[in-house]
């Protein structure tokens, strides 16, 4: 059975100020959700938080980029920013819906998609991530961790299925174009690519062997597409595990390193990427530091049966601790670089604003 996983998400208003997506929010969500499972639209779905993002995972045999679905999850975003966000004058009501009207797709109108369709094996382990305070970059560590890093994931080694290695898609979101590349064969040009976490974004990972999808991630920058700072693109990332892929603690090895990520206060820092169970979704710190929620499910029949809560276990505890160190560390630069971005990122905040006052100051020196 070809089943689609669709992974759609918008910040639509918080509490207080960009913390939290509030009950009533994840209520009415689930409620729109609900009644498109009761129509046959949907499978199963199920609606989180990451921050003050809200999160619709949704499945169903539609395909990727399905007008409906899309529509369902627009509709779901402006019926609770309309009802909930606004109606309680929450913070940022409706912050990532960028147009007035939908037109067949969300991508481009705000939201953050990752999707992907695939025939449903005998066991079907399947992976969902989400972040706040951050950019769909932050992904391209762990993913390159997860599929092509023999350091982190045994079975590159030891298990022969995976020996051909993976496929990369990484997107450029300044020109809008993609390109492939293999690992391992061209580790290095990936790498040269990837390191460029504000440009250069992986938004899908095929198995070589048979071109079998493994990963899809969201690739949205919202300040391109509104040209001024609107909210970081707080992305989502879906994985699918085991046989013939990457175990699933393989993949969540990925995350035991809290590696820096562009974000935090005002999308305008870098800190560490914190893995913290969906209790601890929500970025206090300075706004932060940047955090990812980790889901785990098992797919029948497009069911989704869980999930497991994966960051909530002591094992992460060491990562939350070295995060918070980290955190504490860059916090000291204060309003210095490399804690505040450099000034291409700075772009598209208010700073310009403030530089614009200066001008005329300046004079030869
Ligand atoms: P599969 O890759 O066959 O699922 O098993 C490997 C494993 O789970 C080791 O942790
Ligand atoms: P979000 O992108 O999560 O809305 O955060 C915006 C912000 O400016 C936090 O300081
Ligand atoms: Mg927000
Ligand atoms: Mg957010």
């Amino acid at each position: 059975m070809k089943v689609t996983v669709s992974l759609i998400k918008a910040d639509v208003g918080s509490l207080p100020g960009h913390h939290r997506v509030y009950k009533d929010q994840l209520e009415l969500a689930k409620k729109k959700l609900h009644e498109a499972k009761e129509t046959g639209l949907l499978i199963d779905y199920h609606v989180f938080n990451a921050g003050d993002d809200l999160e619709l995972l949704m499945t169903h045999t539609k395909g990727v980029n399905n007008p409906e679905i899309h529509k369902l999850a627009w509709d779901t975003f402006t019926e609770v920013t309309e009802k909930v966000s606004k109606a309680l004058k929450l913070y940022g009501a409706g912050q990532d819906l960028l147009v007035e009207a939908f037109s067949g797709n969300v991508r481009g109108m705000g939201p953050g998609v990752a999707e992907m369709e695939f025939e449903e094996r005998k066991s079907e382990p399947l992976l969902v991530f989400a972040a706040d305070k951050t950019e769909p970059g932050a992904w391209n560590l762990p993913l390159f961790r997860i599929f092509a890093d023999p350091f982190n994931t045994a079975g590159l080694t030891i298990d022969p299925t995976m020996h051909d290695g993976f496929d990369f898609v990484v997107h450029d979101v300044m020109e809008g174009k993609e390109v492939m590349v293999h690992c391992p064969a061209e580790m290095y040009d990936l790498l040269a690519l990837i390191g460029t976490v504000s440009r250069y974004v992986i938004s899908r990972v095929y198995r070589h062997r048979d071109g079998e999808i493994a990963a899809a991630a969201s690739v949205t920058r919202l300040s391109l597409i509104a040209g001024r700072y609107v909210g970081k693109d707080d992305p989502v990332l879906i994985v699918r595990a085991q046989h013939g892929f990457p175990a699933v603690g393989e993949i969540l090895e990925a995350f035991s390193f809290p590696y820096l990520v562009p974000g935090w206060m005002r999308g305008s820092h870098n800190g560490p990427l914190m893995p913290v169970p969906l209790k601890y979704s929500q970025c206090t710190r300075f706004d932060g530091p940047p955090r990812v929620v980790g889901l785990g499910f098992q797919l029948c029949n497009g069911r989704l049966i869980g999930p497991v809560d994966l960051f909530d276990d002591p094992a992460f505890d060491t990562v939350r601790i070295k995060a918070a160190e980290i955190a504490e560390y860059m916090r000291r630069h204060g309003p210095f670089m490399p804690h505040r971005l450099g000034p291409e990122e700075m772009e598209y905040t208010t700073l310009p604003a403030v530089l614009e006052k200066l001008k005329d100051r300046f004079k030869e020196a």
